[in-house]
C-alpha cells in the first residue's frame, strides 16, 4: 500500500492528512487556532506561525499510528497563498520528511486544494467545473477546464465575502470569525427590514464588491444605536439576504459565461468557509437546478481549511510525476490561474 502525507498551515488551521493511491483519505487531524485568535478579533500571523510549530508535531504523531511510515511515496505541503510564517512551517516540515525518507516533495496551491475539495467525498466530481471559492481570504469564481488549467471568471475587487461577514459581525458584537453567528442570528430576523443594494450589478458582470456593503451595514447599525437582540437579528437577516442575492446574480452570470465558452460544463461546486452557510448552499442548489448543473458541496469540515484537500491535489501531481524542485520557496501570493512555478 502506498500513501501520500499532506500538510496544511497557510492560515489558522494546522492540519495533516494521509491519502492512498485511490484517493481515499485514510486519516486527517486538524487543529483550529480560532480560540487563540478570538481574543485579537482576527488572525495574528506571528501567533499563528508559533502555534503551527507546536501543533504540527502533535498532529503528525497522532496520525502516524494509522499508516506504515515506509508506505509514504511523497510528502506535500501548502506552498501558498497564505501567511508566509505558517507556510514556512509546513513546507520545512515536509522538506525535512522528504529528505529523511528520500521521497519527493510536492508544493500545493491552497486554492487548487479548495477547488478539488469536493473530490474528498465524491469520486464522481470531475473537470470541467465552475467553482465559487468563498473564504475569509479569497473570493473568486473559477472555470476549471482541466487539471492545472483554471480561469478566474470573477472576483472581488475589494473585500472577500467572508471579510464582509466578519467585519459586520464584529460591529454587531459577535466573536471572530462571525459568519456563522450572523447565520444563526438571522434565523429570528426580518430579511426585508433593511434594504441593501447589490454592488456592481451591471448585466453580465461577474466581479463582486463587498466593502460598500460593509460600510452600509455599519451605518445602519450606528443609526440604530443601542442594539436589541431583534435589531441584531434583523440586520443579520437583511445582510445575509443581500449576500445571497449578490452571490446568486454573480454565479448566474458566471455559469452563463462558462457555458458560452465551454458548453460541456455540467458541474458546479462551492467551497471555502462561507460555503458552510446553509442559506447560501440552498440558494445555489436551486440555481444549479435551474441551469441543469450538478451541485457539489463538501461537508462542512471540508469547506474550511484542511489537509485532505491538499492531499487530493498532491495525488494528482504524484500521478503525473510533477514534483517540486528543492529551491521552492513558499509564496504568500500565488494566483490559481498561474499555478505552475517550477
Ligand atoms: O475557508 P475558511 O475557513 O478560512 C479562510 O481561508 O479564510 O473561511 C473562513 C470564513 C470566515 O470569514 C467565516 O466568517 C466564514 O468563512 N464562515 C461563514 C460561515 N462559516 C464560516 N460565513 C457565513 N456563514 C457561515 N455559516
Ligand atoms: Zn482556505
Amino acid at each position: 500500500m502506498k500513501h501520500i502525507l499532506a500538510i496544511e498551515t497557510s492560515c489558522d488551521e494546522t492540519s495533516v492528512a494521509v491519502i492512498d493511491m485511490d484517493g481515499n483519505v485514510i486519516k486527517e487531524r486538524t487543529f483550529s487556532q480560532i480560540e487563540i485568535h478570538k481574543q485579537y478579533g482576527g488572525v495574528v500571523p506571528e501567533v499563528a506561525s508559533r502555534s503551527h510549530v507546536v501543533q504540527i508535531q502533535f498532529l503528525l504523531k497522532e496520525i502516524s499510528n494509522d499508516f506504515d511510515k515506509t508506505s509514504l511515496v511523497a510528502v506535500a505541503a501548502t506552498g501558498g497563498p497564505g501567511l508566509i510564517g505558517g507556510l514556512m512551517v509546513g513546507v520545512m516540515v515536509a522538506k525535512g520528511i522528504s529528505f529523511a525518507m528520500g521521497i519527493p516533495f510536492i508544493a500545493v496551491n491552497h486554492l487548487e486544494g479548495h477547488l478539488l475539495s469536493p473530490k474528498i467525498e465524491r469520486k464522481d466530481f470531475s473537470y470541467p467545473f465552475v467553482s465559487a471559492l468563498m473564504s475569509g481570504g479569497h473570493c473568486q469564481v473559477v472555470l476549471a477546464r482541466e487539471f492545472g488549467n483554471y480561469e478566474i471568471i470573477g472576483k472581488t475587487v475589494d473585500d472577500s465575502v467572508g471579510e464582509a461577514f466578519d467585519k459586520i459581525a464584529r460591529v454587531l458584537g459577535f466573536d471572530y470569525p462571525g459568519g456563522k453567528y450572523i447565520e444563526q442570528c438571522a434565523k429570528a430576523g426580518d430579511k426585508d427590514k433593511y434594504k441593501f443594494t447589490v454592488p456592481m450589478n451591471e448585466t453580465g458582470n461577474c466581479n463582486m464588491s463587498f466593502s460598500g456593503l460593509k460600510t452600509a451595514a455599519i451605518n445602519v447599525i450606528k443609526g440604530i444605536g443601542e442594539l436589541s437582540e431583534q435589531d441584531k437579528a434583523d440586520v443579520s437577516a437583511s445582510l445575509q439576504n443581500i449576500i445571497v442575492k449578490t452571490l446568486l446574480i454573480k454565479l448566474n452570470n458566471s455559469i452563463t459565461y462558462a457555458k458560452s465558452v465551454m458548453p460541456e460544463v455540467k458541474n458546479l461546486s462551492i467551497c471555502g468557509g462561507v460555503a458552510s452557510n446553509l442559506e447560501i448552499r440552498s440558494a445555489i442548489n436551486d440555481l444549479c437546478q435551474k441551469h441543469g448543473m450538478n451541485m457539489f458541496i463538501p461537508s462542512l469540515r471540508y469547506c474550511t481549511d484542511n489537509a485532505s484537500m491538499i492531499a487530493v491535489v498532491a495525488l494528482e501531481y504524484y500521478k503525473r510525476e510533477l514534483y517540486t524542485e528543492d529551491d521552492f520557496e513558499p509564496v504568500s501570493r500565488w494566483p490559481v490561474d498561474n499555478i505552475k512555478i517550477n
